[in-house]
């Protein structure tokens, strides 16, 4: 059959494909930018027809409405990392977390041991040939179309299909619905003089010819502001966003020295505004890999001159990092930072750096030390105190790698805010029974 007479046998509304959904059934929803919100408020729509159907997914941009009080009789939300819409249902045990590296995630599905019943996921118009690409989203996405029973398929006309590993046959999709909303966008953070002593600090670390792993948020976009003068810098990151663009418009990176993957930008997923999934449509430079790929830990150490920057809620004066709970209260998840510590640690040349500021302030005006005695009780401990190179404040650089406890310690109180230096001293002084 041509591959258009097939397209049409599948396409249906979003009303009726989300009653391919059975009760007990296990959803996954593409990740991030490749969640469909058509289907995700079909599926909240129709929840009166469903009961412990269990949710699971990544960072989720969408509203989470099926994790709203109320919900919890035909949702059981299960993600993998806690975002804006999931913490609370977590925190007030309406929900579950599931703690989990990202590089593994598409072989849990693999294995059977993350269960894939259904998969909602969004892609874009297929090409002349009947392919659509899952344009910003391959990560996890692209193994559970393999694991999941049923998989339906938002087309979005807005969704960039990019090159890489996501290009799939219409013939894999069960349930076809058209669209053509805008997809999901986040807008370059304010970067403010905190976060750029931070980025200053960050760049002095890379060398001409590294290649690069950054975040989102102001602290990597304030890291690239700090980039323009380096040359031949490659990207082999978990994501990236528009920060990254500006580099790559000024020729900074140029991916030329990358041991692998050279003259590309190698990602799992792309997040930022319609201005960089613009530049990533059919663009060749671009490629989107899946995660157990782009954040498999010895794919990482292959890449010569790596450099992992990632952020934290707090570190220890042993260097232990928890970047991703408040006590025992879920705030984010794993992700791929500890993928690419890790693969930095394993690698050769390359230098694995936590940033973050040396307090946050909270709403009501308390200020809180980033770099703390002992992480808060029930946190978890994201990185180990073994995989990391330097933290880094808008006070400096602390190095910690082949540091004993007492100099890491040392070297940490050096970098916290001077309003919370004594009482980090003190705590030096019990310790190492030797004053700072
Ligand atoms: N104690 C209590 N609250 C803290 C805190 C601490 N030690 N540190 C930060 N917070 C609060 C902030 O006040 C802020 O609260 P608000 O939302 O009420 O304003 C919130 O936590 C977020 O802090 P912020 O500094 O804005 O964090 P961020 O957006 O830069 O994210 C992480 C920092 C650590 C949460 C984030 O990087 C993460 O989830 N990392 C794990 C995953 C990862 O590294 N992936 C790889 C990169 S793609």
């Amino acid at each position: 059959m041509d591959w258009r007479e097939l397209y049409k046998t599948k396409l249906c509304t979003a009303a009726e494909a989300v009653t391919h959904i059975k009760s007990g059934n296990a959803v996954v929803l593409a990740h991030c930018v490749g969640e469909p919100p058509a289907l995700v408020d079909a599926m909240v729509a129709n929840a009166a027809q469903y009961e412990n159907v269990e949710i699971k997914h990544m960072v989720s941009l969408g509203s989470g409405a099926y994790a709203a009080p109320g919900m919890e009789k035909h949702f059981r939300i299960n993600p993998i990392f806690a975002s804006a819409n999931t913490r609370g249902a977590i925190a007030e045990r309406r929900g579950d977390f599931t703690p989990a590296f990202f590089h593994e995630v598409p072989k849990l599905f693999r294995e059977g041991k993350l269960r894939a019943d259904v998969l909602m996921l969004q892609v874009s118009p297929p090409d002349e040939h009947g392919y659509c690409s899952l344009g910003p989203s391959v990560d996890y996405t692209l193994q559970t179309i393999s694991s999941a029973k049923t998989v339906i398929a938002q087309v979005n006309a807005n969704t960039p299909f990019t090159y890489g590993d996501g290009i799939v046959h219409i013939s894999v999709f069960n349930h076809i619905v058209e669209t053509d909303s805008p997809i999901y966008e986040i807008q370059p953070p304010k970067i403010g003089d905190t976060e750029k002593a931070i980025g200053e600090h960050c760049a002095a670390l890379v060398e001409d010819g590294s290649t690069l792993q950054l975040g989102i948020g102001a602290i990597p976009d304030a890291v690239m502001l700090f980039l323009k003068n380096k040359k031949d810098l490659g990207i082999h990151s978990e994501m990236i966003s528009d920060g990254t663009l500006k580099l790559f418009e000024a020729g900074v990176i140029t991916g030329a020295k990358k041991s692998m993957n050279k003259n590309r930008m190698t990602v799992t997923f792309l997040m930022g505004t319609r201005k960089l999934y613009d530049f990533a449509h059919r663009n060749p430079v671009v490629e989107v890999r899946p995660v157990d790929y782009v954040n498999h830990p010895t794919i990482i150490s292959k890449q010569y001159k790596m450099i992992a920057i990632n952020s934290a809620l707090q570190v220890d004066l042993m260097g232990q990092v928890n970047a991703e709970s408040m006590g025992l209260r879920q705030f984010s998840g794993v992700g791929g930072q500890v993928d690419f510590m890790r693969g930095v640690a394993m690698g050769e040349g390359g230098k694995s750096i936590v940033a973050m500021p040396s307090v946050t302030v909270k709403k009501d005006g308390s200020v809180i030390p980033k770099i703390v005695p002992f992480l808060d009780q029930g946190s978890a401990i994201t990185t180990s105190r073994n995989d990391v190179d330097y933290v880094v404040t808008e006070y400096g650089a602390a190095l910690l790698k082949a540091q004993s406890l007492r100099q890491r310690a040392k070297n940490l109180i050096g970098i916290a805010h001077p309003d919370h230096r004594d009482e980090l001293k003190e705590e030096f002084k019990k310790r190492f029974d030797e004053a700072y």
